[in-house]
């Protein structure tokens, strides 16, 4: 019981790696606030959750509007009366290069992957500043690391992340709040799910891959459980890579 007595509020947790970030903390002992703007998505997460005798509540909302995210927080505040952890999870991709991404575009993926999460960080932080300890931990992409084809907003988003996560360590650490990001490479989700159905492109990423694997959410999951434990008080500002080997040629 790594996260016993935590309170956690994990975005994206309808799906995908938000869900097997909530599943792996409640596992750990940690009541979590599942946050996402799909009610299906969000009922299943929590229905399972329940039936393994976890603690969790719903919260409905757009992560990229201020009144959402703030909403969010109040809502584990109020039932849980603190926030111990916050991990930026949710995200949208949308395939392009630049010239091809019309405005509207470029403004929806840079406020769900990026202005979310200054908003849900910027309700957390008082109250993680008034325990003097907390952990805030985004979701990136390998992306965010090297250059990849055709999608211009989605590097620019979680490259953005990547840096406001180093800025944000230096800022919160010394107050108790170690911030750190985690770049996944290629996991099975709702959101590659048109990668990964194609034998093509499948075979194209996991040939380039050195395990020869595509990863699962439990593969972040773990992880996550590590950075956002006690047992990472000394590791701040770090930008974790699970992606197989991807990006180490
Ligand atoms: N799957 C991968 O290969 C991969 C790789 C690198 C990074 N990531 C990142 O991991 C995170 C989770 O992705 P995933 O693969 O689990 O995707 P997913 O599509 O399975 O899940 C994303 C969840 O976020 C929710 N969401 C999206 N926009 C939202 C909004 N505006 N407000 C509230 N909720 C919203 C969705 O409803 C969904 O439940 C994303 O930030 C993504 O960019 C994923």
């Amino acid at each position: 019981m790594r996260l016993q007595g935590k309170v956690a509020l994990v975005t994206g947790a309808g799906s995908g790696i938000g869900r097997g970030i909530a599943e792996a903390f409640v596992r750990e002992g940690a009541s979590v606030a599942l946050a996402d703007w799909s009610e299906p998505g969000g009922k299943e997460s929590l229905a399972q959750i329940e039936a393994a005798h976890g603690t969790a509540i719903l919260v409905l909302g757009d992560v990229s509007h201020a009144q959402d995210a703030q909403r969010m927080v109040d809502a584990c505040i109020e039932r849980f009366g603190r926030i111990d952890i916050l991990v930026n999870n949710a995200g949208i991709l949308r395939s392009g290069a630049l010239h091809e991404t019309d405005e509207q575009t470029w403004d929806l993926v840079l406020d769900v992957n990026l202005k979310s999460v200054y908003l849900l960080s910027h309700a957390a932080l008082p109250h993680m500043l008034g325990q003097g300890k907390g952990r805030i931990l985004n979701i990136a992409s390998v992306a965010g690391l090297q250059g990849f084809e055709k999608l211009a907003a989605y590097c620019a988003s979680k490259g953005a992340i990547v840096e406001l996560t180093r800025n944000m360590a230096v800022d919160y650490s010394p107050l108790g709040i170690n911030v750190n990001c985690i770049a996944p490479g290629l996991i099975a989700t709702a959101m590659t799910a048109g990668i990964l159905e194609q034998e093509a492109s499948r075979e194209a990423f996991v040939s380039q891959t050195p395990t020869h694997s595509v990863g699962q959410p439990e593969d972040i999951a773990s992880a996550a459980v590590y950075l956002c434990s006690d047992e990472s008080d000394f590791v701040t500002g770090e930008v974790l890579v699970i992606d197989g080997g991807l990006t180490v040629r």
